[in-house]
């Protein structure tokens, strides 16, 4: 038997109907703040991840499906390309590629499965879904100022709350400009120089190569070590530190709640300046529900011009989980059951159900060989209001009998008014 591959999943019924309602909710709030579609390959140039998230991340030293991709005639070049583990990479890559400075800010926003080689468990997934949103634009277009972080902060803490989750933690610092976090780095090399020794084989690595990275450890030995450690607050330049004062303000006066977390530094290399997450409690050990940042330097790390950007991606299957409980009342069931008695009413059945489905009813059609009682159980099972009987006597008289499945009223309602009746 094949089976799916581990850390990948079905999205089957009804769960998928929860998923298109979470996809039209967040659609209707870009739309709101003005932000439009782009859809990047699934797979890119290995190199384009690696210089953005970064060398030493364990995204990219561990988690990503990397393949030689062979020339298909021997004259062609092979490459080595990446099933996209994150899309902020692959948009900055297509800003470049279509040198969308041309249009100003550009306000983007994706949908789509990210690919990454971890543990699975509980809301951590191989193949998993993101909603993510840049803003990504020319100095000039005013894609550095922190009017653009608080705006994307109060349209999540908007979106949260539009899908009924509403007790979730903003947990936000700042990770400094790349000079900020040159002299940080350089006092942590210091800082972990006596230690390292003692910690795991990855941070007496990251120690080295790229200090920053020891955040992101979880073995448990060594967070008393990085416990002590310096933070980057104490590093920030004045700069950083008014950009960040000014988006605190911002949240302050328009009401959206934040936390500081000065050891928040994420896990991807590219992150200047603001760095965010939010998390929800309902989730357990995987709570961080969405996260995001500025990488005010990754169009330079590409090769393209100074384009400083804000986004975020949020975790679809974590945010699916969390709205599960309370959003199955708006999965929509079927609002009628016909139910075809006797041969020769499938006909006259599937003219009923196409005259009510032109009225945007949602019906379910059943069989002319079931029983009466099979169809009121498979009515029943369907969740539909009514069930509506077409026997030979109602298609003479063309009125059928229409029961209310749940209060048991029944009464017989002419073709024309079948409509209204059911929808009313
Ligand atoms: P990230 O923190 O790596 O950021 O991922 C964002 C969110 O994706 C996480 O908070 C989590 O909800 C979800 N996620 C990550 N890995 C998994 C997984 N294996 N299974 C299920 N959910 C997962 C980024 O990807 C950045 N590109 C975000 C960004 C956009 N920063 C700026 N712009």
């Amino acid at each position: 038997m094949i089976k799916a591959v581990r850390g990948t999943r079905d999205l089957l019924p009804p769960d998928t109907a929860l998923w298109n309602f979470v996809e039209a909710a967040v659609r209707d709030v870009f739309r709101a703040y003005n932000f439009q579609e782009i859809r990047t390959p699934i797979f890119e140039e290995t190199a384009l991840f690696s210089r953005s998230v970064g060398e030493e991340t364990d995204i990219v030293s561990k988690e990503m499906y990397t393949w030689e991709d062979r020339g298909r005639a021997a004259s062609d070049k092979g490459q080595s390309l990446t099933l996209r583990p994150e899309n902020t990479a692959g948009v900055v890559r297509a800003y470049i590629e279509h040198k969308m400075w041309d249009r100003g800010l550009n306000k983007l926003y994706y949908i789509g499965p990210q690919f990454r080689r971890e543990r699975p468990q509980k809301g951590r997934y191989r193949q998993f879904y993101q909603i993510g949103a840049e803003a990504i634009g020319p100095p000039s277009a005013g894609s550095e100022s922190p009017a653009r972080d608080a705006e994307i902060l109060e349209m999540l803490a908007t979106l949260l709350d539009r899908l009924g989750i509403t007790d979730w933690n903003l947990e936000l610092n700042s990770v400094g400009s790349p000079g900020d976090r040159a002299r940080f780095n350089e006092a942590l090399r210091k800082a972990l120089e006596p230690v390292k020794d003692k910690m795991c084989g990855d941070c007496q690595r990251r120690a080295v190569t790229n200090p920053l990275r020891v955040f992101d450890c979880k073995v448990p030995g060594d967070q008393p070590i990085i416990e002590k450690l310096p933070r980057i607050s104490q590093f920030l330049g004045d700069d950083s530190r008014e950009h960040f004062a000014a988006v605190q303000q911002i949240l302050t006066t328009v009401g959206v709640p934040f936390s500081i977390n000065s050891r928040l530094v994420r896990g991807l290399d590219y992150y200047t300046r603001t760095a965010f997450e939010f998390t929800h409690g309902a989730l357990g050990a995987q709570n961080a529900i969405l996260g995001g940042g500025r990488y005010d330097g990754l169009s330079e790390a590409l090769g393209g011009p100074s384009a400083p950007g804000i986004g975020f991606a949020i975790g679809e299957d974590r945010l699916v989980m969390s709205i599960k409980e309370t959003a199955e009342s708006v999965l929509r069931k079927p609002d009628v059951y016909i139910a075809p008695l006797g041969t020769g009413t499938n006909a006259p059945a599937a003219r009923l159900a196409r005259e009510l489905r032109q009225h945007d009813a949602v019906v379910e059609l059943g069989d002319e060989s079931f029983r009466l009682k099979k169809s009121f159980e498979t009515a029943t099972k369907a969740g539909a209001k009514y069930i509506l009987i077409v026997g030979e006597n109602e298609v003479k008289a063309d009125a059928f009998a229409l029961k209310n499945l749940t209060s048991g009223e029944q009464i017989s309602v002419a073709r024309g008014e079948l409509a209204e009746k059911i929808q009313g």
